[in-house]
């Protein structure tokens, strides 16, 4: 079809260009017809311009304009005004003037969308959107959400470029190494029964690449993870992977800082302190019960063991002689709280695995609550000046196995903060380092440990020796990044050695031919001179949603895959015929 190219974006027309003869080209957003006038909103990525028919502009067009429809293609001619006084709209840039049209082409028709492709009236279901995403991605909003994302390769590009990294594609098509997640697998079709696997992160090519002596590496990089999906995961992911030689974690620290520097000043227009604090992993579990504690408010919990040493209270006697812990948690403002809406919050605490929630109202005469009775004066007085309580405040205790107790209030810590309405839209962003993670994780289910971070982190060089004879206390040399409670990027400083590696995988309970048949390529690799390296990867989606202030990954995502990992639009994952699976030599069962 013939038509005239734009010689304007929707969005670019201003008061300047008022008697200019201009094309545009877009979408019709919305249309009025008042009969003897034809209003039309003319959408692109750039904006809106409104653009009028009126017979007397052109009769022919304006009779043509009764056919146009939402989200018809068109490309009209016509000439910039001033807007009517009465159709004046200050809230859009556009919105002074507007182009009495003489000519329309309908590029195209369009059915009538399954919902609106606007911001304000977004109440279909996400399903609906995600199936016509094409759709959904017209909308303005997730159109920002593409744009800033765009900056956001572009600034990191610029950025790791200029400090001297080297952008290195790395393998989708990999061995099956699993550890953490499930692989995502592909059936050879040359080699029967032999799988390649998608990468659940480039770890081991970027260490080979350190091996390999490209010293300052990094790579946006699609990753591939069969886990339980969240609001802040997706099966296939995108990191900002990064990996240096012959450093330590300051020098990490120091190129990671610079990023997220300019990221807040170019994003939010933010200055952003550095070095950004840190925090140990002890400390964050112990002051707010998560390894990504949202520090945009404070209710800090805190260890009551000391308080109840001697306390004649079974409960607690017994967590301190199991090495349980005690910790306490102040709701300030709380003591009116009913006795229901004390059993919500016990249940929410019992879901998450509490064997149960102490609860205490402080009152101007002393504590009221059910374990009152079995407490001395002086621990009541020494609980109250610990959590610095005042006469209407409300106290928590939760006991158990050290973490684990943490980590439960550290959830009911987050969900108080819910209920206070603590975190404010506009709080300052909270971005801190957590350090000296512990190197394993015990599993109960399988009685052994995992490697906390993966199986390639190096241990604290001090504390190689307790490997075997106290695993549980080996510190890591390992780091997260966190943002207002997210975690955003993860990294470690790694073994670069091969007796260490084969010390690590015995740790974990990895044969030393299961070590081999896995990670044997990277052993050798260690024998040929690999240098001491480290690296970081940031979980790229996840800055994109907070940097654009969303709270789910799927908003900062193309074609998202929903919570059950399918693509509603495409259908996918689907069946394949008899005659592929034969060549890959498979068999549904
Ligand atoms: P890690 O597994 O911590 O480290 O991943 C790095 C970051 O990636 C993000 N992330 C995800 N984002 C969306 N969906 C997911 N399913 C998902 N899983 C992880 C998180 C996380 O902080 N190779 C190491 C890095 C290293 O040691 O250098 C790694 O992948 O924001």
């Amino acid at each position: 079809m013939l038509f005239k190219t734009r010689t304007h974006t929707c969005g670019e027309l201003r008061q300047d260009n008022i008697g200019q003869q201009v094309v545009l080209n877009g979408w019709v957003d919305t249309r009025r017809d008042l009969g003897g006038l034809i209003f039309i909103d003319l959408r692109d990525r750039y904006g809106l311009t409104q653009v009028v028919f009126e017979p007397s502009f052109d009769k022919e067009a304006h009779q043509f304009a009764a056919k146009l429809r939402t989200e018809f293609v068109v490309s009209v001619e016509g000439t910039v005004r001033k807007r009517p006084p009465e159709t004046d709209n200050p809230k859009i840039p556009t919105g002074h003037i507007d182009v009495m049209v003489k000519k329309l082409v309908i590029l195209n028709e369009a059915q009538t969308p399954p919902f609106p492709i606007n911001d304000d009236n977004v109440n279909a279901s996400e399903d609906l959107r995600l199936k016509y995403r094409y759709l959904d991605l017209r909308r303005p909003s997730v159109q920002n959400n593409m744009l800033l994302r765009h900056r956001m390769y572009q600034i990191t590009r610029q950025y790791f470029d200029k400090q001297g990294f080297i952008e290195v594609e790395t393998p989708v098509l990999m061995k099956s190494t699993p550890e953490g997640a499930r692989d995502y697998l592909v059936p050879s079709r040359l080699h029967a029964g032999k799988f390649y696997a998608l990468p659940q992160s480039p770890q081991t090519y970027k260490q080979l690449l350190m091996v390999a002596g490209m010293d300052r590496y990094f790579q946006i990089v699609k990753c591939f993870r069969d886990e339980d999906l969240r609001a802040d995961r997706q099966p296939e992911f995108t990191q900002i992977d990064v990996e240096m030689s012959f450093i330590d974690q300051e020098n990490i620290f120091g190129v990671v800082e610079g990023l997220m520097k300019i990221l807040f000043m170019e994003i939010w227009n933010k200055e952003l302190r550095i070095p950004i604090p840190r925090l140990s992993f002890d400390e964050a579990m112990e002051k707010y019960g998560s390894d990504k504690p949202d520090l945009r408010f404070n209710l800090e919990m805190k260890t009551l063991n000391g308080v109840f040493a001697n306390t004649s209270f079974k409960v607690f006697q017994d967590q301190l002689k199991s090495k349980g812990t005690i910790t306490g948690l102040l709701a300030p403002g709380c003591g009116e709280y009913t006795r229901n809406q004390l059993d919500v919050l016990t249940d929410f605490v019992k879901k998450i695995g509490a064997g149960g929630l102490i609860w205490m109202r402080v009152k101007p005469d002393g504590l009221d609550a059910p374990i009152s009775k079995f407490l001395s004066d002086e621990e009541k007085k020494n609980l109250v000046e610990t959590l610095g309580a005042k006469p209407g405040d409300l106290i928590f205790m939760i006991t158990g196995p050290r973490l684990k107790a943490f980590s439960i209030m550290g959830s009911l810590r987050l969900e108080m903060a819910r209920r206070l309405d603590l975190i404010k839209p506009d709080a300052e962003p909270k971005l801190l380092w957590v350090t000296d993670f512990p190197l394993l994780e015990w599993d109960e289910q399988t009685k052994r440990y995992y490697a906390m971070h993966h199986p390639f982190t190096s241990p604290r060089l001090e504390d190689v020796e307790l490997m075997e004879s106290d695993p549980g206390n080996v510190k890591a040399r390992a780091y997260d990044l966190v943002l207002n409670g997210n975690e955003i990027a993860g990294g470690s400083i790694r073994i670069h050695n091969s007796e260490l590696q084969a010390k690590m995988f015995k740790t974990l309970g990895i044969s030393d031919e299961e070590a081999d048949y896995k990670f044997g390529f990277l052993m050798n690799a260690f024998k040929y001179g690999a240098p001491p390296h480290g690296g970081i990867a940031f979980g790229f989606d996840r800055m994109v949603m907070l940097f654009a202030g969303e709270s789910s990954i799927r908003d900062v995502i193309a074609f998202p895959k929903t919570a059950s990992a399918v693509s509603l639009m495409d259908d996918c994952p689907s069946t394949v015929s008899e005659e592929q699976l034969k060549e890959l030599h498979l068999k549904i069962k």
